[in-house]
């Protein structure tokens, strides 16, 4: 029998001596929700720095889509990227026949969508695909019609720069020549910028991350005790990326009743449940062209927080 992925997370990732969980398991509905929370924090400057990437870089993108095509968003979240850039490109070129398609891994997200567009974008047709990225684009493979295939918010962050250059390969790998890609990067900035992006005020990031532990209490119904357990992120210079860890404060033991696992913690010990890469103009390269990427043209926003990197498969 198969497995489910989660399960296997969990397993793997709590079961062994350095506890991991991969960061995607953040966005179960509530952790959908409080990652809403966070896109409006002072401290998260992503969302503005892509806003204005968006607002600066359409009309070029306009000029290089013919006028009729697919949007494919990888990681759409609740839509305002999207909504903003083809408002933008109705505005540069009005009259283009624009099916855009969200993948995201979570349903309450595209409900989410759907309601955003329909307001905003009344005229152009949404077809949600509840699938990974990869399985997402794989439906694309034999569609005639030119592709934009969008992966914003930074999300590429959330893999090492290994992952990045194998998982950008497959992507373009599913692409026909000519396709366009449009990606963005959070740039390397001072540590007292970025480590409050991960450690706001508010709590609204301790929030999220321990949302994971009420979500495998659900899951599998394990007594973790949130109290216990400290949202610690840390900017780790030498690898450019902040981290994330939830931080076991003081000796205990977890029991998930489903999986018959039991969870040794000693004081202080970490489990790792996401990075944020951050890049400079090097390592942008570096992963585009490793990739097979040509590049189209490069887009800032006003404070040069991120890069917007419109590339052609
Ligand atoms: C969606 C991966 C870009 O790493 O900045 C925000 C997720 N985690 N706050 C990021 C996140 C905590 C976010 N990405």
């Amino acid at each position: 029998m198969k497995k489910d992925p989660f399960t296997t997370a969990i397993r793997q990732g709590l079961g062994c001596k350095s506890k991991f969980i991969p960061s995607m398991w953040f966005y179960d509905a509530n952790g959908c929700k409080i990652f809403e929370e966070i896109l409006d924090l002072p401290e998260y400057y992503i969302p503005q720095a892509e806003h204005e990437i968006i607002t600066n870089s359409a009309e070029y993108i306009a000029s290089e889509l013919p006028d009729e095509y697919n949007i494919i968003e990888l990681g759409a979240g609740n839509g305002n990227k999207a909504i903003n850039l083809i408002q933008n490109l109705n505005i540069h070129s009005p009259g283009c026949e624009i099916c855009y398609y969200p993948v995201d891994i979570s349903s309450w997200s595209n409900q989410q969508l759907r309601n955003k567009f329909e307001i905003s974008l009344p005229g152009i047709p949404v077809k949600k695909v509840n699938l990974s990225f990869l399985q997402g684009l794989k439906g694309f493979v034999d569609c005639k019609k030119p592709r934009l295939v969008m992966f914003l918010g930074s999300s590429i962050g959330n893999m090492t720069i290994t992952e990045s250059i194998k998982f950008l390969k497959e992507v373009r790998a599913t692409l026909s020549k000519g396709d366009l890609f449009f990606i963005t990067f959070d740039l390397v900035k001072s540590p007292e910028i970025i480590l409050p992006a991960y450690n706001d005020s508010q709590g609204v990031t301790a929030r999220f991350n321990l949302n994971l532990l009420t979500r495998i209490n659900k899951r599998f119904q394990g007594n973790f005790i949130l109290d216990n357990f400290r949202h610690t992120p840390v900017y780790n210079s030498e690898l450019a990326r902040a981290e994330s860890y939830l931080k076991s404060t003081k000796a205990q033991k977890v029991y998930l009743k489903k999986l018959k696992l039991t969870i040794k913690f000693r004081a202080g010990e970490l489990i790792h449940t996401e990075i944020s890469q951050k890049y400079d103009t090097n390592s942008i390269c570096h992963v585009c062209t490793s990739a097979g990427f040509g590049l189209v043209d490069s887009f800032f926003d006003n404070k040069i927080y991120c890069n917007g990197r419109l590339l052609r498969a």
